[in-house]
């Protein structure tokens, strides 16, 4: 995740424990630790530079999310986000099986270009949105919002909590949060980049305000080079106002 590294003037991590990092710019001959930053250089960089196969996060087959989206969203009107969705294949899956109403939401333009040339003509019924989720206030109105390994790079309270608020907002009542994050035996880093690893206890009490859990699983991913990755699943449903 990171390696010692002589002054400058970037933004250097200066200490990391239990999910809490601080930053800091270090001065001539002040030795440190380098943060790479989860900002859209990053991920415009992670996209650009090698083959989506080779991303630890790929997946031939996303069959986990499409059978979650099939099991907790029926109408194939419905409006679906995948938030974070880089070069996902969910999509694909999604439209063959007749889901009509998707977008798709990354900080990154190059892994929505990506998306948008695998497609062809059926981008046409996508719509993408390339914003940064921590400071875009308003996505529209959402039955699914679906988010596999963008939300466990969140890992301070602020970014959180703009996380679950946009989520509240967004997402109809009786709506569903989809979310696949790494697990308490996860990875303590992904990209280069700290994360935060939950349960779906714990997935639930963060997003108490406004959304029960429904659904939750452990799950493990193969990375392209054979590691086992556990994932929390926590499906939450937004409440219904009495
Ligand atoms: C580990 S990848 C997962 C991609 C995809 N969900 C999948 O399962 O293949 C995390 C994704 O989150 C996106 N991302 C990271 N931070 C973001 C932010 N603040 N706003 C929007 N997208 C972000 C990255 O560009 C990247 O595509």
């Amino acid at each position: 995740m990171t390696a010692l590294r002589e002054s400058g003037d970037a933004v250097y991590l200066l200490t990391c424990s239990d999910n809490h990092y601080e930053t800091g710019t270090l001065g001539k001959g002040e030795v440190g630790e380098v943060h790479v930053h989860n900002d859209s250089e990053h991920w415009q960089k992670v996209y650009g530079g090698k083959p989506e196969e080779e991303l630890s996060w790929f997946e031939l087959n996303p069959q986990i999310s499409f059978d979650l989206v099939r099991r907790h969203c029926l109408d194939k009107s419905a409006r679906i986000i995948d938030v974070g969705a880089g070069t996902s294949r969910l999509v694909d899956l999604l439209l063959t099986d007749g889901y009509a109403n998707i977008t798709l939401l990354d900080i990154s333009k190059a892994a929505l270009d990506s998306t948008r040339a695998r497609l062809g003509a059926k981008a046409e019924k996508v719509t993408f949105i390339t914003a940064d989720i921590l400071t875009t206030e308003e996505i529209g109105k959402f039955e699914l919002w679906h988010d596999r390994a963008l939300f466990h790079f969140l890992t301070n309270e602020t970014d959180r909590s703009h996380y679950a608020m946009l989520a509240a907002r967004s997402i109809v009542p009786g709506g569903h949060l989809v979310l696949l994050t790494f697990a308490p035996s996860g990875p303590e880093s992904c990209s280069n980049l700290p994360v935060c690893r939950y349960s779906a206890t714990q997935l639930a009490a963060i997003f108490s305000n406004g959304f029960a859990l429904v659904a939750s699983d452990e799950i493990s991913h193969r990375t392209p080079w054979g590691d086992v990755q556990p994932f929390t699943v926590a499906v939450l449903q937004r409440a219904v106002p009495v």
